[in-house]
């Protein structure tokens, strides 16, 4: 895979993190309108304690012997008092309190109506003709802790609501991408030689064209190639009768030809009709073994097939080639016909090229390895990366058309196989090894 940024983890980091965004605006709106409301609450709470304490606190105050001391309101029971008040006359002085209440909270004077301190909300009433006020006194840290409580509530959800949406994000998209996924495994895993059309018929809509215009590509290139492989194929084909009548009308004309000069002419051109026949019938190899077709349906043993394609060369090099075979069978799906080609130029080559005093090696092992050796020199590493290409040639003496090794490694190819070319051979300093695994 390759270091972009997948469109799953994209899409799934981005809106979570907009999801997680709005759900903040959200919540810090949603906390301000609760703040706003939960303080008229409060205020309206405070407003109602004083106008319900003041009538009863004034009955108690006049009631009292003139001259009595200041009064603390006496707790039912113990208790945290969230509301605490004092009664004072007009001058300030207190008249009674409520038993938590601290007088330094309030100001010297009394005040009516609402009023903030640094720590309370107050609320002062009066009655009596203004001789009597009541203050009641909020805590502001209570209603802070109230708007915290109430911000955190809003907020818990999101403790879940960001692993969710990840989770849920990524789980869509994967969903929804699984045909895309499928689209791009099928036609990664597919070989180089294959181009029959993809499926992308349940692909999803944005990407059907995608898929239309792969196929279209494929098909195009799918006649291109078919157009070139089908000129190949019948330039050849038409070109060997007319080379072979040639051929032995050159022959026959060499026997009547007294003259030693016009017989050497005469062989000459011989020589180069045969190297011309030669050529046409690489051409239709090549062109077969591109055309594919190189994969059969069953399994063929190939040990019968490669001791015939060595006979074959015992008339022009009787002794020269050491041929090693399995004791058993050794069968492949590659197809007994481009089998035979292929080996047939990985041999015709090492008796061409490789040095005449050295034996050439065929070998094959039962788990299909085909391996050809010859002596001779060591071709450069650059020189050989390039052989397998139509019209190399590393030795330009000696007749051959650099078609020999594109062939088998078509073939090769077309089987889903690999050609491994050495120089030097396996354990040697010198001379070429032609590798294939056969399976
Ligand atoms: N066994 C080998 N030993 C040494 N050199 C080799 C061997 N096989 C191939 N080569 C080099 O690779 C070149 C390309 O080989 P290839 O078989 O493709 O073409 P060719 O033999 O020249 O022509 P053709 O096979 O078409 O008649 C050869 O010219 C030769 O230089
Ligand atoms: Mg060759």
């Amino acid at each position: 895979m390759s270091n972009r940024t997948s469109l799953q983890k994209r899409l799934g980091i981005a809106l979570t993190f907009g999801v997680t965004l709005l759900w903040l605006l959200g919540v810090t709106a949603s906390g301000l309108v609760a703040q706003h409301e939960m303080n008229e609450v409060f205020d309206s709470a405070l407003q109602e304690t004083a106008q319900r304490v003041l009538p009863l606190a004034v009955t108690g105050i006049l009631n009292r012997e003139i001259g009595a001391r200041n009064e603390t309101a006496p707790a039912l029971e113990e208790h945290d008092e969230h509301l605490t008040y004092v009664v004072r006359d007009r001058q300030g002085k207190i008249l009674l309190q409520s038993h938590d209440a601290d007088p330094d909270v309030f100001a010297t004077l009394p005040r009516k109506g609402f009023s903030n301190t640094s720590t309370h909300r107050i609320y002062g009433a009066s009655a009596v003709s203004d001789t009597i006020y009541i203050e009641v006194a909020e805590p502001l840290a209570h209603r802070r802790e109230a708007a915290l409580e109430a911000g955190l509530a809003l907020l818990m959800p999101l403790l879940f609501l960001i692993p969710v949406s990840l989770l849920g994000v990524w789980w869509v998209v994967r969903l929804s991408l699984r045909r895309v996924v499928e689209f791009q495994q099928s036609i990664e895993s597919r070989g180089a030689g294959d181009l029959s059309p993809v499926e992308g018929g349940r692909l999803p809509a944005e990407f059907e064209p995608v898929a239309v215009a792969v196929n279209r590509l494929l098909e195009r290139l799918l006649r291109a190639l078919e157009t070139e492989r089908s000129f190949t194929a019948n330039s050849a084909h038409e070109l060997r009768t007319p080379l072979a009548t040639a051929l032995a009308k050159v022959q026959r004309l060499k026997t009547e030809v007294h003259s030693d000069p016009l017989r050497t002419r005469v062989g000459e051109i011989e020589e180069a009709l045969r190297s011309l026949a030669g050529l046409s019938g690489k051409l239709l190899e090549l062109a077969k073994a591109e055309g594919g077709g190189a994969i059969s349906q069953d399994q063929h043993n190939l040990v019968p097939i490669l001791t015939m394609v060595v006979g074959d060369f015992e008339g022009e090099a009787p002794g020269r080639i050491n041929l090693t075979l399995p004791g058993r069978e050794a069968n492949s799906f590659l197809d007994p016909d481009a089998f035979a080609i292929l080996a047939r130029n990985l041999i015709e080559n090492a008796v061409k090229y490789g040095s005449p005093d050295q034996p050439v090696e065929v070998s094959l092992t039962a788990d299909g390895a085909l391996r050809v050796r010859n002596g001779g020199n060591l071709i450069p590493p650059d020189q050989l990366a390039l052989l397998r290409n139509r019209f190399v040639r590393a030795t330009t003496h000696g007749p051959g058309s650099g078609l020999g090794l594109a062939i088998a490694d078509a073939i090769a190819e077309g089987a889903g196989m690999t050609l491994v070319l050495r120089s030097p051979a396996t354990g040697c300093g010198d001379g070429f090894e032609a590798e294939i695994y056969l399976v």
